[in-house]
């Protein structure tokens, strides 16, 4: 079996390398095979793949326009999960079109909702150019953990509204989602002293149990 799972939001910062890794470690802790394509400049996914964490999670990070396509097809088995830039490029647009599903996550504010339109808009166009649906879900991220404020209500009905895919899982903001990339760990190995660790753990096994529904 081998899955192809593309993280893509045109916007930078709405949480698409946390949601990858979160994902990657989810998937690895239950025994199942990860590669992360690391195609964020930043590499976060590289560098957090220099710690000590044992989850058998592999991470290429030099992953660019013209070897997107190989480095997905190279991979023979397990999950391979893309982490995208948040851009409209070549790279994403390749990448999209080698997937078997493509996240989308969006924050809950008022401009992203038209990011996401955006990148559904990206998603739309690769399907018409292969003339095959490209499934994708969007999902909201770093929402309150507690109480859902007003705005994160109002962007749940802008985004069915518009017809929109949009999961009922949602990432909240927890500290143990940062913690993962300050100490290269995953949510299985860190401290029980990160606030809240038991309660993301149940929240990133949540998110990836809908997401493979
Ligand atoms: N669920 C979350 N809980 C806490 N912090 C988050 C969460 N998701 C993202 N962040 C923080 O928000 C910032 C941007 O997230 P990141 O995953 O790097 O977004 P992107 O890859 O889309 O640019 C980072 O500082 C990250 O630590
Ligand atoms: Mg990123």
């Amino acid at each position: 079996m081998k899955f192809c799972l593309v993280v893509a939001s045109k916007k930078g910062g709405a949480g698409k390398s946390t949601l990858t890794q979160i994902i990657a470690q989810v998937l690895a802790n239950d025994g199942q095979k990860v590669t992360i394509l690391d195609a964020d400049p930043n590499k976060p996914q590289f560098r957090w793949r220099e710690g000590k964490s044992k989850l058998n999670i592999k991470v290429i990070g030099d992953v660019s326009e013209q070897n997107i396509v190989k480095m997905i097809d190279d991979v023979q088995e397990g999950f391979v999960i893309v982490d995208l830039e948040g851009v409209g490029s070549r790279l994403v647009a390749r990448a999209i079109a080698r997937a078997d599903l493509v996240m989308v996550p969006i924050q809950a504010s008022g401009l992203d909702a038209h990011e996401a339109g955006n990148t559904i808009a990206l998603i739309t166009e690769e399907e018409e150019l292969l003339r095959r649906k490209i499934p994708y879900k969007l999902m909201l991220t770093r929402t309150s953990a507690m109480i859902p404020s007003k705005i994160e209500r109002q962007m749940v009905t802008e985004l069915t509204g518009m017809g929109l895919s949009l999961m009922e899982a949602q990432l909240n903001e927890r500290a143990a989602f940062k913690s993962v990339f300050v100490e290269k760990l995953s949510l299985y190995e860190l401290s029980e002293n990160v606030s809240g660790l038991q309660k993301a753990i149940q929240n990133a096994e949540t998110v990836v149990k809908e997401i493979f529904a």
